[in-house]
């Protein structure tokens, strides 16, 4: 087993518990500010950051040592004997990058000496390097992607634990040219029904559990979380009310299973998710994991009333298709779902809420506890989504 820090997405809470969920909280060693640290043993590090919607990159951890040991001329000699190891019988030039994780302060560290000393050090191994760093600050995985860093050199990791620091290199990145792909090049999009992230809809996925080998979207629209499920190895089955929304998932299906090759099988069928019967659903399903239905799409915050209003009308369809999926679902079949909200503000420090009411109250009435609850929003969405994973009652 070894320690690896996993660089946490922007909605930290939410992507730490699907790595929970995936790898298991006996494994979690502690969550710090940006990364949560687990102690594995991972066979395939792209194979794993690839199944994970919320992980940025992967950190396989080096070593840790006191906060003190953080001064430049500490760093250096513990990086030393690293780069000396993995560099040398390498040839050619080398694209390095340094990045700092969580911590509060930047001045904490000192970026620039790290990064002139690691140029000195791999120089001494007569190597040839430019990092990628800009103005000497701590860089954007994005550019370490772009730079293809971690196949042309090394990411050096500096991680400010709860008690210590963790010093290792990135060992996998984030491919955002393929969530684009999968976000952008699908046949069929439609901006009404609202778009849910590739990323998010992998999330939930992955909240259902490890487990899980089918899932079923009784709201599916244009078909991103069975697209999801599909690439992540599972039979998938998704219905929507309008045949329109049945035909695009049934173009994105195809579009997924050609363009990467996907094995599993998919059926999608038209039908109003409050009046599912056992004869819609014949096949085993493990898990229901669905955006639903979040109300009219909205341009301003609506008065109160007209909230009011949408919050009768989305409690009544919860009520409704959550006890019709209740009677045809094997016991431990779960539920991940996103329940509509407002957000009353964009200050991204102290966004105020408001809560589709008593929701957890109507859960239980369909059959259901609400296990966990996460929010997932932007500060200039009016409508956000809280993303609720349940458990049957009985
Ligand atoms: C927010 S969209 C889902 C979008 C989807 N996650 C995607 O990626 O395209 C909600 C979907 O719920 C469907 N819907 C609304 N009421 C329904 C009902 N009673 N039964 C089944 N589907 C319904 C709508 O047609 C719409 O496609």
């Amino acid at each position: 087993m070894s320690l690896y820090a996993f660089e946490l997405g922007r909605k930290k809470d939410l992507c730490c518990a699907e790595l929970v969920a995936i790898l298991g909280k006996d494994k979690l060693v502690e969550r710090n500010l940006d990364t949560a640290i687990f102690d594995l043993k991972i066979p395939n590090y792209q194979g794993l950051q690839d199944k994970l919607g919320g992980t940025v990159k992967i950190v396989k951890i080096w070593e840790d040592f006191p906060f003190a040991d953080c001064r430049s001329d500490k760093l250096e000699e513990r990086i030393r004997p690293h780069l000396e190891k993995i560099f040398t019988d390498h040839k050619g030039k080398i694209n390095f990058a340094v990045s700092t994780l969580s911590f509060n302060n930047p001045k904490e560290i000192n970026i620039k000496q790290i990064l002139n000393f690691s140029k000195l050090i791999l120089k001494s191994l007569g190597l040839n390097s430019r990092f990628v760093n800009k103005n000497f600050e701590n860089t954007k995985p994005s550019t370490i992607y772009k730079a293809r860093v971690l196949e042309k050199g090394i990411d050096i990791n500096i991680i400010k634990g709860k008690e210590k620091i963790f010093l290792g290199e990135s060992v996998s990145i984030q491919n955002i040219d393929n969530y684009g792909k999968r976000d952008y090049d699908k046949p069929w999009r439609d901006a009404r029904v609202g778009m849910l992230p590739p990323k998010v809809a992998q999330i939930m996925v992955n909240l259902a559990g490890p487990t899980t080998k089918s899932i079923y979207d009784p709201f599916c629209g244009t078909g991103t979380t069975l697209m999801e499920g599909l690439l992540m190895g599972k039979d998938v089955v998704g219905s929507d009310i309008d045949q329109r929304m049945i035909d695009y998932s049934e173009g994105n299906m195809k579009w997924t299973e050609q363009a990467f090759q996907t094995k599993n099988t998919s059926r999608v069928f038209t039908k109003d998710a409050r009046f599912l019967t056992k004869e819609d659903l014949p096949e085993r399903v493990d898990a229901i994991v669905t955006e639903g239905y979040l109300g009219e799409p909205v341009s301003r915050l609506p008065a109160p009333e007209i909230r009011q209003k949408v919050f009768r009308e989305l409690a009544n369809l919860h009520l409704n298709w959550l006890t019709a999926v209740h009677r045809i679902t094997p016991k431990n079949c779960k539920v991940v779902m996103c329940v509509a909200a407002f957000r009353k503000n964009n200050d991204t420090y102290r966004p105020e809420y408001e809560f589709l009411p008593r929701f957890n109250e109507l859960v239980e009435e369909t059959g259901y506890r609400v296990v966990a609850s996460y929010i997932y929003d932007r500060p200039d969405q009016i409508v956000v989504r809280e993303i609720k994973v349940l458990e049957k009652l009985n």
